[in-house]
């Protein structure tokens, strides 16, 4: 895409700057606030299941945060996280058929990238992707987090 700047989404697709997140919250940024993570009061990773809760290669909703979240198990050993809610007409993306990182909607076959909720057919559009840990049995989500160099959690 000659003359247009944006950045390839984490599934290879071109956004361009002026991203549309379709979801009630954006990733916090420090290098926009100029604040540290502590001085932010960033939320702790929430338990969601443990791991033999979710199967490989399949999505799972779990609640967090009073919304629905999206956890995919990769085969790769990746974990990833979006918003559950399509945003075209509220379907669950974990009742989605995964494929690599892209997950197709069961309703009308919208497809998003796990990695970071881009829309793989129009990448201006993004639903809010979280952090997930993996801490021994448990698995975590938080609100996804921006850090600028030099922050220390
Ligand atoms: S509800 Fe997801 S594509 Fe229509």
């Amino acid at each position: 895409m000659v003359g247009q700047v944006g950045k390839i989404s984490q599934c290879g697709k071109f956004a361009p700057l002026g991203e549309i997140n379709s979801g009630r919250n954006k990733p916090i940024s420090t290098r926009e606030t100029g604040v540290s993570l502590k001085d932010m009061n960033v939320s702790d990773f929430e338990v969601v299941g443990k791991v033999s809760d979710f199967e490989v290669g399949r999505g799972r909703a779990v609640p967090y945060d009073g919304r629905m979240v999206a956890v995919f198990r990769q085969e790769s050993g990746e974990w990833y996280a979006i918003d559950d809610l399509c945003p075209h007409m509220g379907a669950s993306l974990a009742e989605g058929y995964v494929e690599g990182n892209s997950v197709t909607c069961p309703w009308h076959a919208w497809r998003f990238c796990v990695a970071d909720g881009t829309w793989e057919d129009n990448p201006r559009v993004k639903v809010d992707s979280f952090e997930v840990q993996v801490d021994g049995d448990d698995v975590k989500v938080r609100e996804r987090v921006v850090e600028k160099e030099g922050d220390v959690e």
